[in-house]
């Protein structure tokens, strides 16, 4: 969505109906009618697609695409997409975005959408002999594996470097060729395993080797996104910034927090790679192991309080999204959520995921250390059961709020208060 100017923030949007909220999205994200239908759909994906995509498909399984409003990434509005089930995370991180809007938002920067694929040789009589045949002979082996990345050549990308190493190991002493490709746009598995397993017999030939693995490695530390925002210590209480500071710190030195403290992170970023159809498994995984990659597993994010008492939060990961190809593509909810977040670039949806992360663990960590989560998760999680026992509009709204008073949240409540609602009527 385009956006350049100071906009103020979006408040009450859960208020308006979907179709006010559809209208609302399309105007700001200027969509098509086809994509505003797309979102207004309840099949948003017809068997005839879902069935090719997958096997022995039986049916769709169904997620919640919601909008995370108040984002303001590297000076330009964004509404940003989220397939997730659980309640509270879109809200939180809409209240995380808001917060840090008088300071300019989240300003984000992301690496060339570099990315390593390996191919393994086994049965080597002297894998360090074979590890210096194959670094002497780079430009050879590049110029054999050139013409399987001719695709992405044409886009820009394409082969950015090429060494071996060796590798002891359980099965022996093994050597790993290791090239670096620009995948542009695209998530990149496919072009990457693609050229690793069209240059493999070039790779067996130098090395004297045998090729086993041929496959990507979602540990992109070559396309790694980093963004930042401050929260004004006016604008959230000095007690937030210091509630901040002392979560992030339990999440530093110990590793029961840090893994509930970037699932937290992983909420929000995992929500805006499902809407748009990217894999987030391959996320997951790559930020996992950067976590860990220091030799002790850490937080994704780090904050400090500056000079004048604001907090300053960073997050760091690799983000190896797409923006074309895959489900990107074929998934006609994946190309609305695209549109509605206007991204031109892959490295541009890197900057904005990396963004909510940030917001997601900002206020996970202020409501944790403050009054905590469970007032608005129960306030929400309310919501949804007494929406599952038949309410519709503003009886959910009010059933939710006899639930949490009578401090009895079940689905048994629910259906008992909705049924005395009724009968009143
Ligand atoms: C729940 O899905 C996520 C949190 O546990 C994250 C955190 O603890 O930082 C609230």
């Amino acid at each position: 969505m385009a956006g350049e100017g100071k906009t103020s923030a979006i408040s009450g949007f859960y208020k308006l109906t979907r179709g006010e909220r559809i209208a609302k999205v399309a105007e700001m994200a200027s969509l098509t009618d086809g994509q505003k239908k797309q979102l207004a759909s309840d099949c948003p994906l017809g068997f005839e697609v879902a069935g090719r995509m997958a096997e022995n498909a039986l049916g769709v399984s169904a997620m919640p695409l919601c909008v995370a409003t108040n984002f303001r990434v590297n000076s330009r509005e964004v509404l940003v997409p989220m397939a997730i089930e659980e309640p509270s995370v879109v809200a939180a991180a809409s209240n995380g975005a808001k917060l840090c809007r008088d300071t300019g938002g989240f300003f984000a920067v992301a690496d060339a959408p570099v990315m390593v694929g390996q191919v393994q040789l086994v049965g080597l009589k002297d894998a360090g002999k074979a590890v210096r045949e194959l670094n002497s002979k780079k430009a050879e082996i590049i110029k054999a594996a050139e013409p399987y990345a001719a695709g992405i050549a044409k886009y820009g990308g394409g082969i950015r470097g090429f060494a071996a190493r060796a590798l002891p190991t359980e099965r022996g002493e093994m050597a790993i060729a290791e090239f670096d490709v620009d995948v542009r746009d695209s998530m990149g598995a496919n072009t990457i395993n693609t050229k690793l397993e069209g240059v493999a017999p070039k790779i067996e030939e130098v090395s004297g080797g045998k090729v086993r693995l041929r496959i990507l490695s979602n540990l992109a530390v070559k396309r790694l996104v980093k963004a930042k925002a401050v929260w004004k210590r006016d604008t959230i209480g000095a007690d937030s910034v210091d509630g901040v500071l002392d979560g992030f710190a339990f999440a530093d030195v110990d590793i029961y927090r840090a893994c509930t403290h970037n699932k937290g992170i992983m909420n929000g970023i995992d929500a805006v790679c499902v809407a748009t159809g990217n894999d987030w498994r391959a996320i997951e995984a790559g930020a996992h192991a950067f976590a860990a990659s220091g030799g002790r597993y850490r937080s994704l994010t780090r904050f400090r309080k500056l000079p004048n008492g604001d907090l300053e939060g960073e997050i760091e990961l690799p983000m190896a999204v797409g923006i074309v190809g895959g489900a990107t593509r074929s998934l006609p909810s994946a190309q609305a959520a695209l549109a509605i977040l206007g991204v031109k670039t892959s490295q541009e949806l890197a900057c904005i995921i990396a963004s909510v992360g940030l917001a997601q663990n900002f206020a996970a960590l202020r409501a944790l250390s403050g009054e905590g989560i469970q007032r608005g998760h129960m306030g929400l999680h309310a919501k949804n059961l007494a929406i599952a026992a038949g309410a519709s509009g503003g009886e959910a709204d009010s059933i939710a709020a006899m639930m949490i008073s009578e401090n009895d949240i079940s689905a048994k409540k629910a259906s008992e208060l909705l049924e005395k609602e009724r009968t009143k009527k």
